[in-house]
């Protein structure tokens, strides 16, 4: 909704908000659809503005909301401006082996994060809608990851410096996959066993591709660690967790995150709920303990106080993070308190 002027109020306007005067008395009723005379009531009332429905407030789902929302609007719109020269610089590099310059790649960031920093939706939220065409999905996926790193970099207690290496981990750790054929990387279904050998080469593409860059050494490690895990299951070398480098595990939990919560053409975007539950399902071995429980419970606390709906229909306000059982949090419905980790037939659905 938008708070409006009484003197722009239009005929076919509908109030979002019950409007009073200083005594208390209503003056028009939340949902009234604007006409000519309720128009001239108001203009003579002592109040000057109320609130109107924006298009947004028609629609029925968060994310649906965010898409049809003037902030997410202005977002595409300084998205899309950046990208072309960050796809420009990216170009130069795998093709012509022309160095990017690290500080234009971080203005890239800035001019698409700081318009946004405080804004009411999150940039994260924000990504999870935004429309890639195919063609430029393997581009995009480095400065989305670059973004979510600009986020999510300081809940790791990060300094300046490091957060900048961080950003930069993002924008580089996967242009190996720039190497592979496209339709291995984007194939729908599961991969053969030639194919995942070769996708799994993406990470010494990548580090052989910046290896000789006046950049962090951190930069290079994490593009070639990025898939390896704590639990010595990872690749390419099956390396233990006391031998990741501690931006590779960064790195490791944001490119699962940014795998999930991608915009696709053929679903809505997941619930982050349901995001939070496969990380815990099997993550706590696979991932830095501290990064890992940082981040998940930084991203629930993103959520609290908004709406969702239960899997049995019940819409109801997140109150409250179980530390234990992060995509189960305690639920407001009405004057009703629900523990999520106590009713386990019970479950976020999607935010509403
Ligand atoms: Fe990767």
């Amino acid at each position: 909704m938008e708070l409006i002027a009484t003197a722009a109020l239009q005929p076919g306007m509908e109030v979002a908000e019950d409007a009073v005067d200083y005594k208390g008395n209503l003056l028009v009723k939340k949902g009234t659809t604007l006409d000519k005379l309720t128009i001239q009531k108001l203009l003579i009332s002592p109040i000057k503005c109320i609130q109107i429905k924006e298009a947004e407030d028609y629609v029925p789902t968060y994310f649906e909301k965010i898409k049809v929302s003037k902030t997410f609007q202005q977002f595409e719109s300084v998205y899309h401006a950046n990208f072309t020269a960050y796809k420009v610089a990216l170009d130069s590099f795998i093709l012509k082996k022309v160095p990017p310059n690290n500080n234009d790649l971080l203005q890239i960031v800035e001019n698409i994060f700081t318009p946004f920093e405080r804004s009411r939706i999150t940039i994260l939220d924000m990504l999870a809608v935004l429309k890639i065409t195919d063609s430029d999905l393997l581009y995009a996926h480095g400065l989305n990851v670059a973004l979510i790193c600009k986020y999510t970099g300081k809940w790791f207690s990060l300094d300046d410096e490091e957060l900048k290496t961080l950003i930069l981990c993002g924008f580089y750790y996967d242009i190996g996959k720039h190497k592979l054929p496209r339709e291995i990387i984007f194939k729908p279904g599961k991969l053969t066993s030639e194919e995942l050998a070769l996708m799994r080469t993406h990470p010494v593409h990548s580090y052989n591709l910046i290896q000789n860059l006046s950049i962090d050494i951190n930069i290079k490690l994490a593009a070639l660690m990025h898939h390896e895990r704590c639990d010595g299951n990872g690749y390419p070398q099956k390396l233990s967790a006391d031998r990741i480098n501690r931006f590779a595990k960064i790195i490791s939990i944001i490119d699962a995150y940014e795998a999930m919560t991608s915009y696709r053409a053929y679903r809505d975007p997941l619930c982050p709920f349901k995001v939070i539950e496969i990380f815990e399902k099997d993550g706590l071995e696979r991932y830095d303990v501290a990064y890992y429980l940082t981040f998940l419970e930084r991203m629930v606390e993103e959520y609290i106080g908004k709406e969702v709906m239960l899997n049995d229909g019940t819409e109801c306000s997140i109150v409250l993070i179980n530390k234990q059982d992060l995509s189960r949090p305690m639920v407001r419905a009405g004057n009703d308190y629900i523990d999520l980790s106590r009713e386990k037939n019970r479950y976020i659905e999607k935010l509403i």
